[in-house]
């Protein structure tokens, strides 16, 4: 109520501003406005055209953005108008309407080389620029460090601007003079791990523009990097048949941990595989006895009602159902993406148990189905069952990788050979 007058202000001013605008050229986002997402005075040709754009500072987050964030960056900018352009200063701080442009985002979470749509939604608009970046504290405009990932398949009317020599990680609006509204973007994640990032736009609409900002995305860790395989990480993967050597997204079944035991007191590992139907689980197992598995120590992971859920078993014998173990492990992290299933979940390691640096043992990997009737986890005869090629040790980096229909052991090797023999003489 006590804003009625600074309103009153503030439309003196557009008309003024409107005016300066009208007299020496139109408002653009270029390579100028990389690091403040200020749009400048194009025709005038000098960087003094963001002193004509009022700012308003406000800016928008998510649905887990807090007011307290919220003001602290319009103070920030309130603060940044008041050294450039004295005679509007206070403005930018006072405004307190919502931005009427909201940028939103598909997921909370982006995966390494995956896809995001990004959308500018509100009412329409003459100027966007957008890009996406690392969050750096509440600095939501950090000076270009920190850009991160491409956009890809522009609208028509959208171009890239080369900010900070990255060629494809700001998008601006090419010019035109149309109205533009609701656009998307498809943004590809990096890949590698880049922390916690969003994305950010300047929305220019007449003489003003605003500054929004997207939920925080998190990282998402599967499917997992499989660079490090065979140097500071054990792993091993089956892939389908025809698609050797295969990506971690497209194996069958994967299972990884990191090997360096310094410093530190668990081990991390992450089980990945493919849901067949709602009843699959996926398992790893240790253990001695290659033939029956006698008591292998076994980690089962299953989707139950959309969550992930994880249990500690010992196989007595493939003969037997198994059994619940007495030390629970917790699952860390899941997802699920599409079909795979991706399971995350710490061991500490000690002596006393199969978790330490010198046990060696055989790696089991499969997965079978879940009788909710009658024994919880069925498992698999044992040619399903794919293992080490030899025993391991924890410490012991390896990069092992079987193709789907080549994982059997050699006996079934020779009596699917049989087979085809038996096949080809019909
Ligand atoms: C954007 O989408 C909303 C709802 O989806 C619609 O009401 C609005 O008119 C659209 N704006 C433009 C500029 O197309
Ligand atoms: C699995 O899916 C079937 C139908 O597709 C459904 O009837 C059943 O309840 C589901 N089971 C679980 C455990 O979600
Ligand atoms: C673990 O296995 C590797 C390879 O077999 C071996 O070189 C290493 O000495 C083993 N480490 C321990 C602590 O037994």
């Amino acid at each position: 109520m006590t804003r009625l007058q600074p309103g009153f202000y503030l439309s003196v001013l557009i008309t003024l501003l409107f005016l300066v605008q009208t007299v020496f050229g139109i408002l653009r986002y270029s390579d100028l406005s990389c690091s403040d997402f200020v749009p400048r005075n194009v025709d005038s040709g000098n960087d003094n055209g963001q002193d004509y754009a009022q700012y308003y500072g406000s800016s928008r987050f998510g649905e887990g953005g807090s007011w307290a964030s919220r003001y602290r960056i319009r103070n920030r900018y309130g603060k940044k108008l008041v050294q450039k352009k004295r005679s509007i200063g206070g403005l930018g701080e006072g405004y307190s309407n919502e931005p009427p442009y909201k940028i939103s985002v598909t997921g909370r979470r982006y995966r390494r080389n995956s896809d995001l749509l990004v959308r500018i939604e509100g009412g329409d608009f003459d100027g966007l620029m957008v890009q996406s970046r690392v969050v750096a504290g509440d600095d939501v405009l950090r000076g270009g460090v920190g850009l991160i990932g491409q956009f890809r398949y522009l609208p028509y009317l959208f171009e890239y601007s080369p900010c900070f020599n990255l060629p494809f990680a700001t998008v601006i609006d090419k010019g035109r003079p149309v109205k533009l509204g609701n656009v998307s973007f498809i943004w590809t994640a990096p890949d590698a791990e880049a922390g916690d990032i969003r994305f950010i736009a300047s929305v220019l609409r007449g003489i003003h523009y605003w500054i929004i900002v997207s939920n925080v995305l998190s990282f998402n860790p599967f499917p997992i990097s499989t660079y490090a395989c065979g140097s500071s990480m054990a792993c091993f993967r089956v892939c389908p048949y025809g698609a050797y050597p295969c990506t971690a997204a497209e194996a069958l079944l994967i299972f990884s941990y990191g090997v360096d035991f310094r410093d530190k007191s668990e081990i991390t590992f992450t089980l990945g595989g493919r849901l067949h139907h709602n009843r699959t689980y996926i398992a790893v197992a240790f253990g001695d006895d290659l033939s029956k598995l006698v008591q292998a120590d076994m980690t089962v992971c299953y989707l139950e009602r959309g969550r992930a859920r994880m249990e500690h078993l010992l196989i007595e014998n493939l003969q037997l159902p198994p059994y619940q173990h007495n030390e629970v492990i917790d699952l860390d992290d899941f997802d699920v993406d599409g079909k795979m299933l991706w399971c995350k979940f710490r061991r500490p390691i000690n002596p006393s148990t199969i978790i330490n640096p010198r046990t060696s043992l055989y790696h089991f990997y499969f997965s079978g189905n879940i009788d909710y009737q009658y024994q919880r986890f069925v498992l698999p005869s044992r040619d399903r069952i794919y293992h080490s090629a030899f025993k391991r040790n924890f410490s012991h980096a390896f990069n092992e990788i079987v193709s789907g229909t080549g994982v059997l052991s050699s006996e079934i090797w020779s009596s699917f050979a049989c087979f085809a023999l038996v096949k080809l003489m019909h």
